[in-house]
């Protein structure tokens, strides 16, 4: 990330509008508006203490990173930083990262490229010695409707091979 992204983002972090675009077990993604990225937070009822969910964000952000240097298609992670959140009402961490322009209508009309995808980065990611938690693309994979890819997500559960 260059200066000028970093204080882009932190142009008005706290009156930065935050637009709800998915949600899973353990997190929150909102899109940041305005910028081309998004923010995903951990559910406090699952991470309560603010120390810990930044650490297993960054957990997430060094697996993540290292996928995408190696050309796994993954969201561009740009790094953790204290994003005011608008249900909560205050600063908790996030995880900042490009946002990916998905539909649920765009998945489905092309489940059989997601599928040949998913494979393919899945080899990917496993000749970098990163094992991928998910077994099917039923879980975590995005169809870019603009790049037209699949694009793997949520990270934190993949494991580094044990040889
Ligand atoms: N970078 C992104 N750009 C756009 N949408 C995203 C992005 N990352 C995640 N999403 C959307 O948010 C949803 C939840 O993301 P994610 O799987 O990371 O959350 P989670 O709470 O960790 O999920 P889980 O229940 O698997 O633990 C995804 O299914 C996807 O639709
Ligand atoms: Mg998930």
């Amino acid at each position: 990330m260059t200066p000028e992204d970093f204080s882009e983002i932190m142009k008005n972090v706290k009156k930065r509008k935050l637009r709800k675009i998915g949600a899973g077990a353990h997190g929150e993604i909102y899109k940041m508006c305005g910028t081309p990225y998004a923010v995903k937070f951990l559910n406090p009822s699952v991470f309560p203490e603010n120390r810990l969910a930044q650490a297993v964000l960054g957990i997430e952000y060094f697996l993540q990173k290292r996928l995408y240097d190696n050309n796994v298609s993954v969201p561009k992670p740009i790094g953790i930083m204290g994003v005011y959140h608008p249900k909560y009402r205050e600063f908790r961490p996030g995880l900042i990262m490009e946002e990916i322009q998905t539909s649920l209508l765009s998945r489905i009309l092309n489940s059989g490229k997601i599928r040949v995808g998913w494979h393919e980065e899945v080899e990917k990611a496993n000749s970098k010695g990163i094992v991928v938690y998910d077994s099917s693309p039923q879980h975590n994979t995005m169809w870019d409707k603009v790049r037209k890819k699949v694009v793997l997500h949520d990270c934190i559960s993949w494991r580094e091979e044990v040889k």
